[in-house]
């Protein structure tokens, strides 16, 4: 990379496709759009359709290209085909003197591998991120390896994923700690305190998400079966918003839809999500975002998976990894919903995942080394530290 003429503003590409690349790169390009230090291009890619387009406008990010990739019922390998193919030729048009890409989508992957075809540097945020099982989630830890493979810059949320990036080999001065932008975008949008709960009555609330390609088909409906059991006990009301991907509807709609206590609604705006989790008593999820998102409202959450990438919210005591099973789902929540001191003990473990200022650190990083000599330079931002 050239050195960068400090009076022009750093055209910075960011490039993302689903409802939680918006929610995590909003912090960046908004801090970006009001400063003069870079020039956000902000390219949708339309991975997602209506559960992105749901997001960008109240999250204040201003697109400047968008694609149109979805096809309803989408393969993997016509997807990234697609993405690699179209993100090549904005690429090109555009020029940028760096993309950024998030997380482990296949727009995240292809965004990062169309750069690299085109020899522009990547920055990778919320990098370092691992289960170490290759095909779980699927395709997700696959693409985050490989995109930590091509990018420049690593951002990594938490000590433990800067740790994973180099034992695999990163070096330490490509490597960054700087907390999840998805806390920035959190506090940024509970300031803005607009949104309304999904919640309609005082009974318990529990507030679900599912839609891992892993859980799909029969664990879904296992999952389905166990929430009807909880509805059950009569003193609970479930809130579940649906994903639109149709694997996940197909097996949901016919399990719950029409079922007392139990509310699916349509994917809910950020604003309307948050009110909605601020107000709720119990998480139960397969959601990356949301394992996040819980502890930093003090909302104990059970994790549907058998494995996370996100760890640490398991290891403050703050999250459960409790697997798919319906039985131990039920036997789980109602010790949550029936014993005030597990309660309390989960609610108060606290976040590990961010401070709010991750955005910030990330800016500061490459607006030091697109000044400088050298493309890559020395943290001269005090890292991100959950201690
Ligand atoms: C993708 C991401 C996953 C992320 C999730 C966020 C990959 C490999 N996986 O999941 O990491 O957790 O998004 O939600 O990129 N659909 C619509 N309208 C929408 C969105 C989706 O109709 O607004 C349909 C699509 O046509 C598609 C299906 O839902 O057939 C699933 O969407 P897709 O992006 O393929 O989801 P996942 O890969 O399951
Ligand atoms: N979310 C939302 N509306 C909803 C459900 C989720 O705004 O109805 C937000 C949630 O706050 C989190 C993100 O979407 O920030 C998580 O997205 P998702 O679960 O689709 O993907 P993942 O995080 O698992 O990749």
């Amino acid at each position: 990379m050239s050195t960068h003429p400090s009076a022009m503003p750093v055209r910075a590409m960011l490039v993302l496709g689903t409802r939680p690349e918006a929610i995590k790169l909003a912090p960046l390009a908004r801090a970006m759009a009001s400063g003069t230090q870079f020039e956000p291009i902000v390219v949708t890619t339309g991975q997602h359709r209506e559960m992105l387009h749901q997001m960008l406008g109240l999250l204040g990010v201003d697109v400047r290209i968008a694609l149109d990739v979805m096809r309803s019922r989408q393969q993997l390998s016509d997807l990234t085909a697609r993405l690699v193919r179209e993100l090549g030729e904005v690429m090109r048009g555009q020029r940028p003197d760096l993309v950024v890409v998030q997380g482990d989508t296949t727009t995240a992957l292809a965004g990062a591998l169309a750069a690299f075809y085109e020899k522009i540097p990547v920055a990778h945020i919320e990098a370092g991120l691992r289960t170490g099982v290759i095909d779980n989630p699927f395709p997700e830890e696959l693409n985050r390896s490989l995109i930590g493979r091509m990018a420049r810059w690593h951002f990594a949320p938490t000590a433990a994923a800067a740790r994973h990036l180099t034992d695999e080999g990163v070096p330490a001065e490509q490597v960054f700690t700087t907390g999840n932008t998805v806390i920035d975008n959190l506090l940024w949008v509970l300031a803005e305190g607009t949104g309304t709960s999904a919640f309609r009555t005082g009974d318990k609330r529990i507030l679900v998400t599912l839609h891992r390609r892993e859980n799909q088909g029969e664990r879904m409906r296992g999952m389905g079966r166990a929430l009807r059991r909880l509805a059950g006990r009569g003193d609970v009301e479930i809130v579940l918003p649906l994903h639109m991907s149709p694997a996940v509807r197909d097996v949901l709609l016919p399990e719950l839809g029409g079922h007392e206590g139990i509310s699916l609604v349509e994917p809910l705006d950020y604003l309307d999500f948050a009110a909605t989790l601020a107000e709720c008593d119990l998480v139960l999820t397969d959601s990356g975002g949301i394992q996040e998102e819980a502890p930093s409202l003090s909302k104990p959450a059970l994790v549907l998976r058998t494995t996370t990438e996100r760890p640490e919210a398991v290891e403050v005591g703050a999250a459960r990894l409790i697997g798919t099973d319906p039985d131990t789902i039920v036997s789980c929540a109602e010790r949550l919903l029936d014993d005030p001191a597990e309660y309390r003990r989960m609610a108060g473990a606290g976040n590990p995942f961010g401070d709010g200022q991750a955005a910030t650190r990330v800016l500061t990083q490459l607006a030091e080394d697109f000044a400088a000599e050298v493309p890559v330079g020395t943290a001269t931002t005090g890292p991100y530290s959950a201690a």
